[in-house]
């Protein structure tokens, strides 16, 4: 069975990557190495025990994407991770996010219809939800306007394929990830921030392996227990499971209805300083942080229910904070020690 992944080989791409290969499922990744690495495929292949086949292509071409589809013409199901994702970048370059975000996603649907692939996994984040109105938040919590283009390519883009499902014999699942997290517990895949990382975690990492001085906490006065955000950090393993079990629930015609949404996260909420702790517990290293002022677009907190993804994909998510920051430990580490 030949699945197509978009993005297969950046930070949940790849780690999906294995989890299909490792399950004997043929993988097509595709990539235009934008934000990721050509070595991943190698680790991919340490990983699971076969390779991708892999395309140098951007999902923005529509003609290379056609040629594709046509030379695998036995791809029946799509996981589409390809799309910029800094929050802050898509506010300096909003047009850039919404050509790559938007474009793609259209041209991959456009690829599958004129080729009857039927199934789609659609990347999405809990952003979506923006400030919730109750905690933890489900799948019924209103989507609010988006803060950012990054957050708002992610609506349209839940729009679009709602859409192309209601107008044809596509079945889409769109799933909204909460915080992604950690790494292969081989320490052979992980996250690959190019410059200056945005996120928490691989900020948190390079500081405590000495190539950033420290980390900045965005602020100390939010209403929260110890007045630091809160979200849900999901173990990107347990995150690449999700997708197995998805695009499975559609292979087999076991969705309920044609178009599904389904939060992934844990459940659990953890405030910023909560995880610092929880990494200096488990590298045993000192962490060099300062307060700083709160960031800009930055919500007070969020969390997820995971009763539908629990009941209806049968996925719970198995690692905790610190399996997580271990293993974004260890993957730190093994980086900075192949330079
Ligand atoms: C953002 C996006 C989310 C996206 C995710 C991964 C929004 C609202 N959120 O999540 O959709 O999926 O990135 O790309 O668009 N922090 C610090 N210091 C740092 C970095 C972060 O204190 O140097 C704090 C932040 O203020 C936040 C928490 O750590 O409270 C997590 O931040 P981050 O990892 O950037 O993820 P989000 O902003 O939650």
């Amino acid at each position: 069975m030949k699945i197509l992944v978009t993005g297969g080989t950046g930070y949940i791409g790849s780690h999906t990557t294995a989890e299909l290969l490792k399950k004997g499922y043929d993988v097509v990744v595709v990539d235009n190495l934008n934000n990721s690495e050509e070595w991943i495929l190698d680790r991919i292949e340490q990983v699971a025990g076969s390779r991708p086949y892999f395309s140098e292509i951007d999902c923005c071409n529509l003609s290379d994407l056609k040629k594709l589809f046509l030379l695998h013409s036995d791809i029946k199901a799509v996981i589409h991770f390809a799309a910029h994702k800094a929050v802050g970048e898509s506010v300096s370059n909003p047009l850039g996010y919404y050509k790559n975000n938007l474009l793609s996603l259209v041209n991959i649907l456009e690829c599958m219809q004129e080729t009857k692939v039927a199934n789609i996994v659609f990347s999405s984040s809990c952003t979506v939800y923006g400030e919730p109105q109750y905690l933890p938040v489900d799948e019924n919590h209103p989507v609010q306007k988006a803060t950012s283009p990054y957050g708002n390519t992610k609506q349209i883009c839940e729009q679009i394929l709602q859409d192309a499902v209601a107008s044809s014999n596509l079945k889409g699942i769109a799933l909204r990830y909460f915080n992604p997290v950690g790494a292969h517990e081989t320490a052979l895949l992980g996250e690959l921030p190019r410059g200056v990382p945005n996120n928490l975690v691989p900020f948190i990492t390079q500081t405590a392996i000495g190539k950033r001085k420290e980390l900045s906490i965005y602020g100390n006065d939010y209403d929260t227990p110890d007045g630091t955000c809160i979200r849900d950090y999901i173990h990107v393993v347990d995150l690449a499971d999700a997708h197995v079990v998805a695009i499975e629930r559609l292979l087999k015609n076991n969705n309920k209805t044609a178009y599904e949404v389904f939060n992934i996260g844990t459940g659990t909420g953890n405030s910023v300083l909560e995880a610092v702790n929880a990494f200096e517990k488990v590298s045993g290293q000192k962490l060099n942080y300062k307060f700083v002022p709160r960031r800009d677009g930055d919500i007070t907190k969020v969390y997820a229910d995971t009763t539908l993804a629990n009941n209806e994909l049968g996925w719970k998510a198995k690692h905790t904070l610190e399996e997580a920051l271990a293993s974004s430990w260890k993957w730190e580490k093994q980086l900075s020690s192949k330079k």
